[in-house]
């Protein structure tokens, strides 16, 4: 069991699943505000962002997309899934001008894979579950990761890096999908 820094620790809290919002679900296109403390509803928050991210399972979690506008985000880009980051507040304060090409995916479109650029590495400020705040760089997955659940705090879904007949293609897919699957 790798140890985990009190800044992502979530010991001790009841979890439960949240259920996650689908594109075009509107509600995925709203702004998320700054937590202004970082209380227990947050730590609540963070711990049902977690296993509701593990159980998908997925990689990254913002908090719109479980209908909470509050700029959090869960992220664990670890094999075995047990380095769980917590980003409260999150800033990009550094992006390298060399972009890279990823295939991205999103718990919000299930099935549906695409490749959108964006920069290679970052460096990222943020506070931890405890309130305090970190900074810490990023390249590969995690730098992908990061800026696409930061995207979703802004209201932006990584579809949207895609062409206009892209997009209607996904929107079709995705109501046929949530048709056949309520
Ligand atoms: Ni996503």
């Amino acid at each position: 069991m790798p140890s985990i820094p009190a800044r992502h620790a979530i010991i001790d809290q009841a979890m439960a699943l949240l259920d996650i919002l689908h594109y075009p679900d509107p509600r995925l296109h709203k702004v998320a505000k700054p937590v202004e403390v970082v209380d227990e509803r947050i730590r609540k928050l963070v711990a049902d962002m977690a296993e509701t991210m593990y159980k998908a399972p997925g990689v990254g979690l913002a908090a719109t997309q479980v209908n909470v506008h509050e700029r959090v985000i869960v992220i664990d880009t670890s094999d075995a899934h047990g380095q769980l980051r917590v980003l409260i507040n999150p800033e990009i304060i550094w992006a390298s001008e060399e972009k890279k090409v990823w295939e991205e995916g999103c718990l919000s479109v299930p099935d549906y894979y695409d490749n959108v650029e964006r920069p290679d590495r970052i460096r990222v400020r943020a506070l931890g579950v405890d309130g305090e705040p970190y900074e810490f760089d990023a390249d590969g997955l995690l730098a992908v990761c990061v800026q696409h659940e930061m995207d979703h705090l802004l209201g932006k879904v990584f579809v949207q890096y895609l062409s206009p007949i892209k997009q209607t293609r996904v929107r079709t897919k995705m109501k046929k999908h949530q048709r056949e699957t309520v």
